[in-house]
């Protein structure tokens, strides 16, 4: 077998693997609603912390810090594994169908804000003030995705 037909018999092997984990028209992955959500709410979780530092009402402290970007790294992570196509609704779900209809930027997007993250936890901050701008440029990420690819409900 030459390395073609290698990977096109994998990606039979991953097609008829993903038909399996389909489930009938209409049902609802409420599971992985869930998971994505919590995901985010770590992340939300993670910048709370970060804004109680950035005015003043937790004192600034380095390890946490650090912690608000390897919180936010695993689960921007995590977060992107939880979009199949049984799950556009159900679970008083947020995401947009955008997701759905342009999974290319969202991707992008996600991508963006998990470089993002890496970059400002590279930087290490040290004080409050290396520390804002660090987490500034993580944070512009959140609006950004939210107002294409989250719904309000
Ligand atoms: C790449 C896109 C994207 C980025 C970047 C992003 N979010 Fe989200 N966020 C979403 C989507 C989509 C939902 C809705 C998920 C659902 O309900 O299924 C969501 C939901 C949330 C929720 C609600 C979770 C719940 O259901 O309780 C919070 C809180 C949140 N995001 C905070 C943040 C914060 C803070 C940031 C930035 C540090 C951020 N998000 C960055 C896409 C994103």
């Amino acid at each position: 077998m030459n390395v073609q037909s290698l990977a096109f018999a994998a990606a039979l092997v991953a097609a008829s693997a993903g038909a399996l984990a389909v489930l009938p028209a209409g049902a609802q992955n409420l599971d992985v609603i869930k998971q994505r959500q919590e995901a985010m709410k770590n992340i939300g979780g993670a910048a709370k912390a970060a804004g109680q530092m950035l005015k003043g009402e937790v004192a600034f402290d380095a390890a946490k810090a650090a912690a608000v970007f390897t919180v936010m790294a695993s689960n921007a992570k995590e977060f992107g594994t939880h979009f199949p196509e049984d799950s556009k609704t159900g679970g008083k779900t947020e995401a947009a169908p955008a997701i759905w209809t342009k999974p290319e930027e969202f991707k992008a997007e996600l991508a963006k804000f998990e470089g993002d993250i890496a970059a400002a936890a590279a930087t290490k901050p040290e004080s409050l003030d290396a520390f804002k701008p660090a987490f500034a440029s993580v944070a512009q990420n959140c609006k950004g995705c939210h107002e294409e690819f989250r719904v309000d409900n």
